[in-house]
């Protein structure tokens, strides 16, 4: 009920940059496709609705002189109830995208940290192409919100075609880190909710090269059109003056090939690419002498000065369009034309074709989408089209013309036929066209759609949650959290089960506002068992493996944040080759070791300590070290620590440092309690920790364990606020 009374706050998520609500700089690099109109008006059409509260489109901030600078505004508005928002991440040069996958994470954590500041609550989150899939799957996981997905395009369908172009899998991984990307893709499949896509054959043909292909539902969501420059033929209160001059060209034009020009018009458009089939065209014409006594044939490929001097793809196609016209003897019935506007004329083209009651033909071998068979439609004129991929969708929901096997030239020429000399099939075919098109493929329909899905998905998604104990919505509760006490285990909560007690039950009690944590040497596994075993409740942040490793709430939540932010300058295997020539440090059990901790015994000498800081340091190596309990020796990453993983907590959570409470017992924590955070120091301590005595904001309890840690939070006055 809360929902619907606030509206519905959607966050989508197109990581590249290169999108700005103004003068779109489509084509600019390959970055600038389709996509990013796409999500453009997504966000727009969706903040039109009154059930929509706001829409945010997240994407990269980019600082860099060649580029506009409205790349680097941190927020733009779309309409009233949508915006971009920019989040900067790996510096501010533009970065292509293939490179931005080790910056994801960073573009979480601010993203975090900005829907906290401005106290939003988010509905879904929407993730564009692989990258912002990834950011997109990690936030809706955080947030316990539905996680919904668009690949746009798949890295598994790419790389088939990269390898039929003659590329190795090794080129393919080095330029387009593909083995990253479908690794990727395939986790997101299998962690959606719901896959949007354009067509039935994109979810089969594409999703279903995945693994967890059958995990989330699809919806089958073709994007809106735009209607309004496709008005139907005989429309022409819609004609003004532009589109009256461009059909007059173009009927200059065409008339200046045909001999007959007031004959049906066949009209072929595309882009001069072998896939798009055009000879099977040509060559059903060509060979129909009865086609060619009831019609002309108008093919339209694009715009061309000199054939010879362009790409070879297209120069092929072109000469063999102009063969194949010689072949057939058709001058006087076909018309090639050397150019065309697109924004102008190309609407006009369909009307001109469906006045002289003609046909439109795609003969593309497969056609992923199929934009000129909707705008034709939408002007009122008949398809024949192929068989393969999107124009099956079309027919299906439109009933607007004959699929066929584009395989067979003679398929193509019948089914024209057909459609040219049966009146009343040709009206019913134009009329549905029309109101089809209309009706199913506009934005208000792709909007609808869309928010039933979803709407239908949050009630399901609730229940799902509620079915798992212990993963409830990790960042809902972080960011509203204001306080948080941070523990050592060993020695810190435990030790005393009375004290521990009651420390639990206060905890419990003003658990709304403060959050509870646990730091420790200890593995994820062996702590939490550890926890169970002394009636501890799951707390909301486990830092473990001295500061190496952060989890909220269970092992399945690990923040990948932090494990990206100390990864930097660890070389594991160079310290533990190195370690292994000292006689005085005997390695601890193989479990113990972690992906970023190594550890070891070692009797306490200041020598030894000393030498063993001299031979990393000598051979370079970047390392933090801990001792403690006078005979635990741990090596980490130099930035990883139980301190410094409570201060990136801070800096995540936006808890500021002293709302924190730590309290700890040895030298595995002393580095924790010092600086900002209100320390406490149980009264068991161990000898490391004299080195706190006299500093600022540290307090040493007289009582012992769990004990302490109640006396230091009434020494700070902490649960008053
Ligand atoms: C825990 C860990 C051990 C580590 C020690 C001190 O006992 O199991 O590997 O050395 O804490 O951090
Ligand atoms: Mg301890």
């Amino acid at each position: 009920m809360a929902d619907s009374e606030k509206g519905l706050y959607i966050l989508l998520f197109s990581i590249h940059g290169l999108v700005r609500s103004q003068n779109i700089e489509m084509g600019r690099n390959a970055d600038t496709g389709g996509q990013v109109t796409y999500v453009l008006e997504l966000a727009e059409q969706l903040s039109l609705r009154p059930e929509v509260e706001r829409v945010d489109l997240f994407t990269r901030q980019i600082r860099d002189k060649q580029f506009s600078e409205d790349y680097s505004q941190p927020i733009e508005p779309i309409s009233e109830k949508a915006r971009i928002v920019r989040i900067p991440c790996g510096g501010g040069r533009y970065i292509r995208k293939e490179l931005l996958w080790p910056h994801l994470d960073e573009f979480i954590d601010k993203t975090l940290k900005f829907i906290k500041r401005e106290d939003l609550d988010p509905y879904l989150v929407h993730g564009h192409y692989a990258d912002a899939g990834y950011v997109a799957m990690h936030l809706a996981s955080l947030f316990g919100v539905p996680f919904v997905f668009t690949g746009h395009s798949l890295g598994k369908v790419k790389q088939e075609k990269l390898l039929e172009e003659g590329l190795n899998q090794e080129e393919i991984n080095r330029k387009y880190h593909m083995e990253d990307r479908i690794h990727t893709e395939d986790n997101i499949v299998g962690c959606a909710d719901l896959v949007v896509a354009s067509t039935q054959q994109e979810v089969k043909n594409q999703y279903g090269k995945y693994e967890h292909y059958s995990v989330p539902r699809y919806l089958v969501n073709p994007p809106g059109l735009d209607i309004k420059r496709f008005s139907p033929y005989y429309d022409e209160e819609h004609t003004d003056d532009m589109a009256k001059q461009a059909r007059d060209t173009l009927q200059v034009e065409l008339n200046r090939f045909f001999i007959t020009p007031d004959k049906p018009l066949i009209l072929s458009l595309s882009r001069p690419d072998k896939r798009k089939n055009v000879a099977s065209l040509i060559q059903a014409y060509g060979e129909s002498k009865e086609l060619q006594a009831i019609a002309n044939l108008a093919v339209f490929l694009g715009i061309r000065k000199d054939i010879l001097s362009m790409e070879e793809n297209e120069r092929d196609v072109l000469i063999e369009t102009l063969l194949l016209m010689d072949k057939y003897d058709l001058y006087g019935k076909i018309a090639i034309p050397k150019k065309h506007d697109f924004t102008h004329e190309v609407p006009e083209l369909y009307c001109i074709a469906a006045s002289r009651r003609g046909v439109f033909v795609n003969p593309a071998l497969t056609e992923p989408f199929g934009l000129t068979l909707l705008e034709s439609g939408a002007c009122g004129l008949p398809i024949v089209a192929t068989k393969d991929g999107g124009p099956e969708d079309i027919i299906k929901n439109c009933n607007n013309g004959i699929l066929v096997d584009v395989s067979d030239p003679v398929n193509i020429s019948q089914a024209v036929k057909k459609i040219l000399i049966d009146e009343e099939l040709w009206k019913t075919y134009s009329r549905n066209g029309i109101d089809k098109v209309r009706s199913y493929y506009t934005w208000s329909a792709h909007i609808d759609r869309y928010l039933e899905k979803i709407i239908d998905l949050k009630s399901h998604s609730i229940e799902k949650q509620l079915s798992i104990p212990g993963t409830g919505p990790v960042a809902r509760r972080m960011i509203h959290l204001n306080k948080i006490i941070i523990c050592d285990i060993d020695n810190t909560l435990t030790g005393d089960p009375e004290s521990l007690k009651e420390l639990i039950a206060l905890l419990k009690k003003n658990s709304r506002h403060i959050g509870f944590g646990v730091a420790t040497g200890r593995s994820i596994d062996s702590a939490l068992e550890h926890l169970a075993e002394n009636g501890i409740p799951i707390p909301d942040v486990i830092v473990t493996s001295v500061g190496t490793e952060i989890y909220y709430q269970n092992r399945n939540n690990r923040d990948n944040g932090w494990s990206r932010h100390i990864r930097q300058k660890w070389d594991k295997e160079t310290i533990r080759r190195l370690m292994a020539t000292l006689p005085f440090v005997k390695k601890q059990d193989p479990e113990t070791e972690r992906e970023f901790k190594i550890s070891y015994y070692m009797e306490p000498s200041k020598d030894h300590l000393a030498q063993i800081h001299d031979l990393l340091t000598r051979n370079r190596c970047r390392y933090q070290l801990i001792y403690s309990h006078q005979k635990y020796l741990d090596l980490l990453p130099q930035r990883a620590s139980k301190g410094k993983a409570i201060r990136y907590l801070s800096y995540k959570w936006e808890i500021p440092l002293e709302n924190f409470l730590v309290a700890g017992d040895s030298g595995n924590d002393e580095e924790m309690l010092r600086g900002e955070p209100h320390g406490v120091v149980v009264g068991n301590f161990s000898k490391e920790m004299d080195v706190l005595r006299g500093k600022r904001r540290v307090y040493f309890s007289p009582r012992k364990y769990a004990g302490g840690v109640i006396d230091g939070m009434s020494h700070y006055k902490f649960l008053e606020s």
